[in-house]
């Protein structure tokens, strides 16, 4: 085995797009792979010091939309520009923004998935950023990706992880098994 110093390599990573508001309700959009589930309701998510970040300590409500092939190149994009030296930022990304209904946040449409959430509490806050834990207050899904059982059908959704590797982004592959019933097969 070689061995390698500590680095982000958790695998594999979200492709999210955090979607805020200013104070004067100017939409942003940025992207975010060091993020995870804490338990039913409760997300984390690492901030570094961004315009979305002041946008979150103006107001503690943001969105969160799962990337997916087809929002690729916008989803790269917010990540690699900011709205502090790019006012134009969201006319350039393309996307589509709506308000959300449950939050003051904007709701962009072209993703198939999306959270409505509310900042709960900043861990570690410094100059250079916080662990942001925030409850999920909604899930939103497009109609077009929900599965017979009325409930969202991951497959249909051609969502797209973060390669912290070698920088890529690598779409989800196929359904190989039943979670929770695979293993039984050694019971
Ligand atoms: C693939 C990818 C993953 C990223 N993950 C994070 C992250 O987890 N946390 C973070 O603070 N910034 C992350 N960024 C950087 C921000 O998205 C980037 O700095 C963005 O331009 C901030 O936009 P804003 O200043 O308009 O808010 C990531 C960027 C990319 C391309």
């Amino acid at each position: 085995m070689k061995s390698f110093i500590a680095k982000p390599w958790l695998l594999p990573q979200p492709v999210l797009i955090i979607g805020t508001y200013d104070e004067n309700g100017v939409p942003n959009a940025m992207n975010a792979a060091w993020a995870g589930q804490a338990n039913m309701n409760l997300i984390t998510i690492s901030m570094g010091n961004h315009k979305t970040t002041s946008n979150l300590n103006a107001n503690g409500e943001f969105t969160l939309a799962f990337a997916s092939k087809e929002t690729m190149v916008a989803s790269d994009y917010v990540g690699i520009v900011s709205q502090k030296n790019h006012p134009d930022k969201m006319l350039k990304s393309g996307l589509t923004q709506e308000k959300a209904p449950n939050v003051n946040a904007p709701v962009f449409t072209d993703y198939p998935m999306t959270f409505e959430c509310r900042v709960k509490e900043k861990l570690y806050e410094s100059e250079t950023g916080y662990f942001i834990v925030a409850e999920i207050v909604n899930i939103l899904v497009d109609e077009k990706y929900l599965a017979e059982d009325g409930k969202p059908d991951v497959e249909k959704m051609n969502l797209i992880t973060f390669d912290p590797i070698h920088l890529g982004y690598i779409a989800l592959g196929d359904r190989v098994g039943q979670a929770f019933g695979e293993g039984k097969k050694l019971k």
